[in-house]
């Protein structure tokens, strides 16, 4: 069976791409096998955040590598896609052609995003790229997920509701808090779900629960040779 090619993306940086792969690795990989790819270099967060779980565990029960090209991150999915159930990937914080490259091969973009206005105006220009990518990808679904949200403030709110108003592109029902035991874990080279918040744990396995009924139907992606699909690759 083809694994589940699910990214995370984002054109800016520090709203949780890292945080969110590691999370959802770790959960997935309770019960299936998992693949991570670690595409931001020379930030590799992942690749940190995995060093250190392999410094502190023996067994990490999840497989990493890393891509600075589209074709590395190709033929890494070509190689793998037989041998996993979900493959991963974290991509770098503006777009560039591995993230092009991402929104070509994946099943499901999630999009993590803060309920601020800041990031949402600098999302725009993103949406479009993803529209076009789904042009393109027939097999390819994009999902904002809310993370780091404060609950019961109003702005957040009006943030979320305008969203949910003015984007085609819809979002989770689940979303993650702002909780400190997101960046603890996280240093530790830990899940949420290996730490002390069962608040944290319980947001994240929700979210996994959602995003493998959203993938498990979904057909693997077959990268067309157009013109059209060279072009979208080539830019940026
Ligand atoms: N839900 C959350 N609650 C609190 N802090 C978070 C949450 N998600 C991410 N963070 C923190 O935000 C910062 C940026 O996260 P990171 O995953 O590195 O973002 P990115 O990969 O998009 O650059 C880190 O310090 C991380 O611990
Ligand atoms: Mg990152």
């Amino acid at each position: 069976m083809a694994a589940k090619i699910i990214s995370i993306a984002q054109a800016k940086g520090g709203v949780g791409k890292s945080t969110m792969c590691a999370n959802l690795a770790v959960t997935f990989s309770q019960s299936d096998k998992v693949m991570m790819i670690d595409c931001d270099p020379p930030q590799n967060s992942l690749s940190a955040w995995f060093k250190v779980r392999t410094d502190l565990y023996e067994d990490t029960g999840l497989v990493l590598e890393q891509a600075s090209t589209p074709a590395q991150l190709l033929n890494l999915i070509e190689k793998n896609k037989d041998d996993f159930s979900y493959i991963l990937i974290d991509g770098a914080p503006h777009v560039n052609p591995v993230v092009r490259a991402m929104m070509l091969c994946s099943n499901l973009i999630l999009v993590p995003l803060a309920p601020s206005s800041v990031e949402i105006w600098s999302f725009e220009a993103f949406e479009e790229l993803l529209y076009k990518a789904e042009t393109l990808n027939k097999s390819l679904k994009t999902k904002i997920c809310w993370n780091r949200v404060r609950r019961r403030v109003k702005s957040s709110e009006e943030v979320m509701q305008s969203v949910g108003k003015h984007s085609k592109l819809t979002a989770f029902k689940n979303q993650l808090t702002f909780r400190v035991a997101y960046m603890d874990s996280f240093a530790e080279g830990c899940s949420v779900y290996e730490w002390t918040d069962p608040v944290a744990s319980a947001e994240i396995w929700s979210l996994s629960s959602a995003i493998k009924r959203a993938v498990a139907k979904m057909e693997p992606v077959k990268i067309s040779k157009s013109n059209a699909v060279q072009e979208f690759l080539k830019k940026g």
